[in-house]
């Protein structure tokens, strides 16, 4: 079951000539999928960048995942994001969600705008993920066991990982607060960030590599593009197998203008 990231496909577009303006683009894709089958498609999320769509019937294991336009003029970390992964071998890593397609739009239009990403807008078919919040105890505890590999660890790691879970209410919470932990032991070989010596030993015990290389993957690009984290239980999901959960980063980094803190201490 090899993963191909799929080839994005770009679509040039001139607005003007449309009714919807700017927005053209979403407002044709939404239209679209709602009149394929009525009563079938319904809206799964949204945040400040997207609105998360499904066609319960056509595609019961995707959804599509749609650019807002209306706050253009702040960055979309999502759309860094994809145009990194199409670059780098990392697009297969199972921490990172799987993308049926990605149409791109680009408002070729009116030259006044302020920026290209200003008259950029996106619509992406992606793999159907699990809230957080709906795994069991147990369910999470095995992501952990398994990533951490904590039969394996001595008991300084151990320690490490049981006050970071002790520290936290709920056991989505706790595995949020490993994964900080892990991302300030990455950070801490990144200058300007102060290095945790303590954190980035503990990195080096982990046993699931895949789950340290997506997270220094993300902090590439964060860096690259002047992003922010946004590793927060919305934006963190599960992909389900019968070997058990997957943790899949479903949308990681954020732009300007995001309310969440770039630096969530309160989960360590
Ligand atoms: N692949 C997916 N499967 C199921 N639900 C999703 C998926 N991607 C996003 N969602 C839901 O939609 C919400 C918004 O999507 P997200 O990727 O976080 O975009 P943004 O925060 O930029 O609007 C998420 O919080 C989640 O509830
Ligand atoms: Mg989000």
């Amino acid at each position: 079951m090899e993963y191909q990231f799929p080839e994005i496909q770009r679509v040039n577009i001139n607005v003007k000539r449309h009714p919807g303006k700017s927005n053209y683009a979403a407002r044709a894709e939404k239209r679209k999928s709602m009149k394929s089958i009525r009563g079938d498609v319904s809206y799964v999320g949204g945040g400040s960048y997207a609105e998360v769509w499904a066609n319960n019937q056509r595609t019961p294991q995707d959804v599509r995942k749609i650019s807002k336009t209306s706050k253009r003029h702040q960055i979309d970390g999502f759309y860094f994001f994809m145009m990194e992964l199409e670059k780098h071998d990392e697009n297969s890593n199972p921490y990172f969600p799987r993308f049926r397609s990605i149409k791109i739009y680009t408002d070729e239009g009116p030259k006044h705008r302020a920026s290209k990403l200003d008259s950029m807008t996106y619509s992406t078919q992606i793999e159907r993920l699990t809230h957080l919040s709906k795994l069991s105890e147990d369910q999470i505890k095995a992501i952990v066991r398994r990533i951490f590999g904590v039969s394996r660890l001595d008991s300084r790691a151990k320690d490490i990982i049981y006050n970071i879970m002790q520290l936290n209410k709920t056991w989505d919470l706790a595995l949020l607060g490993l994964i900080e932990a892990t991302r300030k032991g990455l950070m801490g070989t990144s200058p300007p960030s102060p290095p945790n010596k303590e954190l980035q030993w503990f990195v080096k015990q982990i046993q699931d590599q895949d789950f340290v290389q997506a997270l220094q993957f993300i902090i590439d690009v964060k860096i690259k593009h002047g992003l922010h984290f946004d590793l927060h239980d919305d934006n963190i999901m599960v992909r389900q197998s019968p070997y058990g959960g997957q943790l899949v980063f479903s949308d990681p980094l954020s732009g300007e203008g995001s309310n969440f803190s770039s630096e969530p201490d309160e989960f360590i």
